[in-house]
């Protein structure tokens, strides 16, 4: 990862969802920067292994219930919340729970810490964005079914942004939101209902089951490696410039669900088939984000292709399934 005019050297930082895949990355880069981070995470998604080799004090905690530190925080990272799919579905209330009272717990202990916060939030906000709206810039609204399956966690997220907001509206803080695109990589959770797209291709390509694409495949997404992921998020986090600022940080190449499948079936050497399921309601048709302004005022771009990232990602599912 680049360092050039970014530093977390000193900083106490607050990473909830710490033990979870993109909170496990921050966690590592922060350590190595001399930052000393604090994490808490319930395990609900996130794994001990993830952390275990860091030195960083870490809290077993849902962070939708109250919870007092005695240190100072200079930065807050809200990051907990489960996000695959599969999860929508078996844990709505959680989820919503996480971006809603989660969050009011988080801004509430950096209003009191005077800290500044970052909010994870994602694509999904924008739900199934019209099409003349792609790649979509930050200013769109979005096309969301707030009673839909997805509404747990795109509604959720919504809320979040909204509790971000509202404390930097009456409190005056410093907050940061970050508009995350698929993310995947090293450590990205596969199997039962953790799986997304990425893991869950790779997961069948491996062990040679049918690699199950949903609808016809003519479905887009953009697909971001996560040390990219990461630099963007950690850049968005440090520049005092970016401050209340709303950010999309993800790959602007726009690739098909059938492409992707195709892709890790050749990289893996997979004798599996390629099979399609009905597609899930409200799945969005197209998802590219319009990254300028990450460009501009983060100087960031991503600098991974996918066909680099997944080599290094196949690789670690290999050693690690
Ligand atoms: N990876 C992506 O592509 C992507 C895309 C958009 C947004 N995001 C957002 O980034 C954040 C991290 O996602 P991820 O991909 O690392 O997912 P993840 O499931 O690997 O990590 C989430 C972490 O939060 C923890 N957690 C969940 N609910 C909690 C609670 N109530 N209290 C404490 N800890 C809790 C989980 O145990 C897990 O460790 C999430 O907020 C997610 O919505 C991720």
């Amino acid at each position: 990862m680049k360092k050039e005019g970014i530093s977390f050297e000193g900083k106490n930082v607050l990473v909830t969802g710490g033990a979870g895949f993109l909170g496990s990355w921050i966690c590592d880069v922060l350590v190595h920067q001399g930052a000393k981070v604090t994490c808490v995470d319930n395990f609900a998604s996130g794994l001990a292994k993830n952390i275990e080799h860091l030195k960083i004090k870490f809290i077993e905690h849902d962070i939708s219930k109250p919870i007092e530190f005695d240190e100072k925080f200079d930065l807050v990272m809200h990051l907990a919340s489960r996000a695959s799919p599969f999860e929508f579905a078996r844990y709505p209330i959680q989820i919503l729970k996480a971006n809603t009272l989660g969050i009011w717990v988080a801004l509430g202990i950096a209003k009191k810490h005077k800290a500044r916060f970052l909010y994870t939030s994602t694509s999904e906000i924008y739900g199934d964005p019209d099409p003349r709206f792609i790649p979509t810039p930050e200013s769109y609204n979005g096309n969301v079914n707030p009673t839909g399956p997805r509404s747990c966690y795109d509604e959720a997220k919504r809320a979040g942004e909204a509790f971000v907001k509202a404390y930097e509206l009456q409190h005056g803080m410093d907050t940061r939101i970050v508009r995350i695109f698929n993310t995947y990589g090293p450590r990205m959770r596969a199997g039962d209902i953790y799986g997304r797209v990425v893991s869950r291709f790779i997961e069948q390509a491996l062990s040679g089951k049918p690699i199950t694409v949903f609808g016809g495949g003519s479905q887009t997404r953009s697909f971001t490696y996560v040390t990219d992921e990461i630099e963007g998020i950690l850049r968005l986090a440090a520049l005092d410039e970016a401050e209340g600022e709303v950010v999309n940080i993800g790959s602007d190449k726009e690739t098909s669900i059938l492409e992707l499948a195709k892709m890790i079936k050749k990289l893996t050497n997979s004798p599996s088939e390629i099979v399609f399921q009905p597609l899930p309601k409200d799945d969005p048709r197209r998802r590219c984000p319009d990254i300028t302004k990450a460009k501009k005022l983060l100087k960031w771009k991503p600098g991974v292709s996918l066909e680099e990232g997944l080599r290094k990602t196949i690789a670690w599912y290999e050693a690690n399934l």
